[in-house]
């Protein structure tokens, strides 16, 4: 079939922690093998793709952050194509698939793909192959995989058909050809092409542990983490035995003291309460250790590695990618540039496979990335949160180049806290709150915890030093550590500008935090304009017990009693009915939500109020919006499909907010 030869597509991603991308790069990769050449482009580099004018077939790869969002590389694409004054016909020249990526613990699954594909359909676009919703949830792959494998007969389809119609006039590739050479320039990946140069370098030279290196080693990391620099300072751990034998949930309380950079951007250190932060953390000095040494890299004498990407054998740049920073120390770049806790995705497998001497290691591997294998890999790799190192553990036969790990491991990603404080009350500072996350022991993996909190929280334990006492320039060498971060851009978890907007907070746990900086916002705002007026504040709170998990409990009564707060209302999951003052009490915030459900309806549906909600997005904030559509169901006495319209209105008014996680 000779418009194969020139059976060109462009795959445009937009990735927020490197899943679409590297997925965007599998069916890159796949391509070849079928005869196609893909062209791929993150959704954010706009000038290397028109879609305006692009008459290859675009395959979409888009995921979803957040509760609605399309990733922060997506949002400037989706903003032009969201222009009002565009046609209805605009797109009509466009044939695309569009893989979405999303999870269904968030209330709107796959929200990023599902907006840039309605509205190029809004706009005349035409789908050459259905749309997938991969749900990362019950995990991507088991919808990945099989859309790419129907991919490439939805293109050979696609191509012959336009092969028909440009012997009508078009001819597909030449243009296709010019297109690409105006607009992929550079883009070519060859990753088998890849080296790895690997010289000795006196350990002295680098120190990954400090992060130090940060600002000597790379640029790329240095943008990445310095915008701000903060020391950690104290814990306020609330941790105990729970009576029912489940640990409580241990929570530590950080206060960063934020210091001013020499750019514009790390001067401007203001946040408003409801922004999140990300923290760079490294990975751990003990697995960055264990995979030297069980890569046959360690070398000897005191010498660490020095890593340099040489140029392919065709002579052509080898495309290296971004977070993986030319001549840094290979110590350096497992340390900071690459995830290396994160669960190998199949084609990682398949590729370690490669890589196996033992027979029945080599088998196992490639059954695990096999159709037939997908419940294995589900249950003994994604579900058991293995990592690159589990694996090397479990089959000591296989030993993969480095430029495998660069190839698949993606870049470390910073980890997003939200800010429990307000910079008002608390000038240059920024307070965190956060539970250890626990990885029990599996007989894949020994017992871990999560990487950043895990981090933070073994530095917090040992600082002793109270708050406020020690200067600035003490803090390295009284053994404080330099916590990297900066203010994570565009959110809209914000209390309304208007001071006299009511509004209600539901954060059960550490989804608290931000409430805890609106609170002394309004606190602050209040002594310097006493004559305004300020709308009713209501706080539904929800912990374990009331003597041990109940996170700022003296802050939060004092905001009560000043008023600050018209309504603190809290309720406690694990004590005995008779603790917590009434038999039959409300365990979770839904049920006094309920119980108060004529005051919210109130306030969102007369009084143009807002709601929040912070926390827990797998079980709480779903169950908090069921509770939502049947509050205003009941009060309106509208069926749920309506009372869904509503509540979407809310959204889009920005009255109904969610900052939640899982
Ligand atoms: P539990 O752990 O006893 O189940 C903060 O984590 C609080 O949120 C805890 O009291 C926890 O209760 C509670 N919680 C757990 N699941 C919830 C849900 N689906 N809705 C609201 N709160 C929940």
């Amino acid at each position: 079939m000779p418009c194969e030869v020139a059976a060109r597509f462009l795959i445009l991603y937009g990735s927020q922690r490197g899943q679409a991308q590297s997925i965007a790069e599998e069916i890159g990769q796949q391509a070849a093998e079928h005869g196609f050449t893909a062209d791929i482009s993150c959704l954010s580099n706009q000038h290397k793709y028109n879609v305006d004018h692009e008459i290859r077939p675009v395959v979409f790869v888009v995921s979803t952050t957040g509760d609605v969002d399309p990733p922060d590389t997506a949002q400037k694409f989706v903003r032009k194509i969201k222009n009002k004054s565009l046609a209805h016909d605009h797109f009509s020249h466009l044939r695309y698939a569009l893989l979405a990526l999303g999870d269904t613990n968030y209330a709107n699954f796959c929200n990023g793909g599902k907006t840039i594909d309605s509205r190029l359909q809004q706009l005349g676009a035409k789908h050459f192959y259905a749309t997938g919703h991969a749900d990362d949830g019950t995990g991507l792959e088991v919808v990945v995989d099989p859309w790419i494998e129907g991919l490439w007969d939805a293109l050979k389809k696609l191509f012959s058909s336009m092969s028909t119609s440009n012997q009508q006039g078009t001819d597909l590739r030449d243009c296709t050809q010019d297109n690409y050479h105006k607009n992929a320039s550079g883009q070519e990946k060859n990753k088998s092409d890849l080296e790895v140069d690997l010289h000795l370098l006196k350990l002295s030279e680098v120190d990954s542990e400090k992060g130090k290196t940060i600002t000597s080693d790379t640029s790329d990391v240095e943008t990445l983490s310095t915008a701000l620099v903060a020391s950690l300072k104290q814990s306020v751990p609330t941790l105990s035995e729970s009576v029912l034998n489940v640990p409580a949930l241990p929570a530590s309380y950080l206060e960063v003291h934020l210091e001013q950079g020499s750019t514009e951007r790390e001067q401007n250190i203001a946040y408003q309460p409801g922004d999140a932060f990300d923290i760079l953390c490294p990975n751990r000095a003990s697995e960055v250790e264990e995979l030297l040494l069980r890569l046959d890299l360690q070398t000897q004498n005191n010498c660490a590695v020095q890593v340099n990407l040489l140029k392919n054998s065709s002579k052509k740049a080898a495309k290296v990618p971004l977070h993986i920073p030319q001549n840094g120390s290979l110590q350096f770049i497992l340390t900071w540039c690459l995830e290396i806790r994160s669960t190998p995705k199949k084609a990682f497998v398949r590729a370690l496979a490669d890589f196996t001497q033992n027979g029945s290691e080599k088998r196992r591997l490639l059954e695990l990335c096999s159709k037939e294998g997908s419940a294995d890999y589900n249950s003994f790799v994604r579900d058991a949160n293995v990592c690159l190192l589990d694996l090397l553990r479990a089959f000591p036969s296989c030993l993969p180049p480095l430029s495998l790990l660069f190839e698949h491991l993606t870049k470390l990603q910073p980890r997003a806290y939200s800010a429990a404080s307000s910079s008002l009350q608390h000038p240059g500072k920024v307070h965190f709150v956060f539970n250890v996350v626990e990885f029990p022991a599996r007989p894949e993996h020994p017992a871990r915890t999560g990487l950043c909190t895990g981090w933070l929280a073994d530095h917090v334990s040992s600082i002793l030093r109270p708050l406020g006492t020690v200067p600035a320039s003490e803090h390295l060498e009284s053994g404080l550590i330099i916590v990297h971060v900066r203010p994570r851009p565009s959110s809209t978890f914000h209390l309304p500008a208007d001071p006299s907007i009511p509004v209600v907070m539901v954060g059960p746990g550490t989804g608290v935090a931000s409430f805890i900086g609106f609170l002394e916002q309004r606190e602050k705002e209040r002594e310097v304009n006493q004559e305004a007026t300020f709308g009713e504040t209501w706080l539904f709170f929800g912990c374990r017990h009331k003597d041990k998990d109940f996170l700022f409990r003296e802050e939060l009564e004092r905001f009560a009693h000043n008023r600050i707060l018209s309504h603190l209302i809290v309720c406690f999951s694990r004590d005995e009915p008779d603790a917590a003052g009434t038999l039959n009490s409300p365990t979770y915030v839904q049920h006094n939500l309920r119980l108060h459900a004529k005051n919210v309806a109130s306030i969102l549906l007369k009084d143009k109020g807002c709601l929040y909600v912070c926390g827990d997005a797998k079980n709480m904030a779903k169950d908090v919006n069921d509770t939502l559509l049947e509050i205003i169901g009941n009060e309106l006495q509208i069926d749920k499909l309506d009372a869904m319209k509503i509540v979407a209105g809310l959204r889009e008014e920005k009255r109904y907010l969610q900052d939640i996680w899982s």
